[in-house]
């Protein structure tokens, strides 16, 4: 019995992806940038199981239902086929993200678990492949392979469509997460894009409009323009709820807590405090900041939000093998 263990940090996009050229392959309509963190991650734990037995999935030390395990497997296949095997194995993972509370908690899940796949397959991808891979588990977990800011780019196959680095994101940069409702979110990602992509008349202007920002937001990067890289970032966010605002029967993942963090960001901003928010599929607001200034705006938000409800983090690295006291 072979073992392998891995973390992989959670990313917010600041460019969106929202909705899927390829169903089944993932391929997305857009390019995306994002910004790995590092105060939210998963562990996974992957052992090879003898032959006969069938694979297994423990997340947050429970045992999954059969539903929720055969999406493992499905993912598994791609590394079993790969690899040329048809051992099973046994998955367990450790969430330390709200899990489907819009924190992207597949994000992380995913990519930990392609990086523990790796290395108990010795397969030994590079992680710029490996992201391929990754994408088959969720889109945004392609991003989550590598730290700081990163862009998935939509390429024209499954074998492009892949991370890279952008930056580091070793400047003055963070987000203040606010946890409105840590609930599971009640449409998921993948009807919401589908409802989006087939019926909102809004959707073409999202995409090309996408094209427009990433080009943007990667010339901010370069130049720490932190100001513009935060419009470009809110403006982003909006423009992809708009889109789902005009789905036949709207997809809404505002509530009224949201409304409350994102009006408080509004007036830390018109004081002159540079802060900006994004939201994806759920309630929950993220505010991207000065890493410097994030404190100023939790005590701002806890006016409203508990203590719990509020965390700061910095850019996070990619993803690594976990060692043996971990
Ligand atoms: O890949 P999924 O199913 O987690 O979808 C991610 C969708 C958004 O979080 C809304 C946007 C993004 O790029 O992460």
């Amino acid at each position: 019995m072979k073992n392998a263990a891995f973390r992989a940090h959670t990313n917010i996009a600041l460019i969106k992806y929202w909705g899927k050229e390829d169903e089944t392959l993932f391929i997305p309509m857009n390019s995306s940038l994002s910004l790995t963190l590092n105060e939210l991650y998963t562990d996974t734990f992957v052992s090879r199981l003898d032959e006969g037995a069938k694979d297994s999935f423990i997340l947050n030390n429970h045992e999954q239902s059969e539903e929720e395990t055969k999406k493992i497997s499905k993912f598994l296949d791609l590394f079993r086929k790969e690899a040329g095997i048809s051992s099973a194995f046994r998955v367990e993972s450790i969430n330390h993200v709200p899990t489907a509370a819009g924190l992207a908690s597949s994000a992380s899940a995913f990519a930990a678990l392609a990086g523990a796949m790796n290395q108990v397959t010795g397969l030994q991808m590079d992680p710029q492949k490996l992201s391929t891979y990754a994408r088959r588990g969720s889109g945004s977990s392609t991003r989550s392979l590598f730290g700081g800011f990163v862009e998935w780019q939509k390429g024209t196959s499954s074998e492009d469509s892949m991370a890279i680095p952008i930056d580091p994101a070793d400047w003055d940069i963070g987000m203040v997460i606010v946890a409105v409702n840590k609930t599971a979110k009640k449409i998921s990602s993948r009807l919401g894009m589908k409802q989006t992509v087939e019926t909102s008349p809004f959707y073409p202007a999202w995409v090309s409009s996408a094209k427009d920002d990433l080009i943007a937001i990667k010339e901010a990067i370069h130049e720490h323009d932190f100001k513009r890289l935060g419009e470009i970032t809110e403006h982003s966010a909006m423009k992809m709820h708009g889109s789902m605002l005009g789905a036949k029967r709207p997809i809404i993942y505002f509530e009224p807590d949201s409304m409350k963090a994102i009006q408080t960001v509004k007036k830390l901003r018109e004081e002159g405090l540079l802060c900006y928010v994004t939201m994806d599929a759920g309630p929950n607001v993220k505010v991207l900041c000065r890493l410097s200034e994030a404190e100023k705006i939790k005590q701002k938000l806890l006016e409203d939000f508990t203590e719990e409800q509020v965390l700061i983090s910095g850019p996070g690295p990619g993803i690594r093998p976990l060692t043996d006291n971990e």
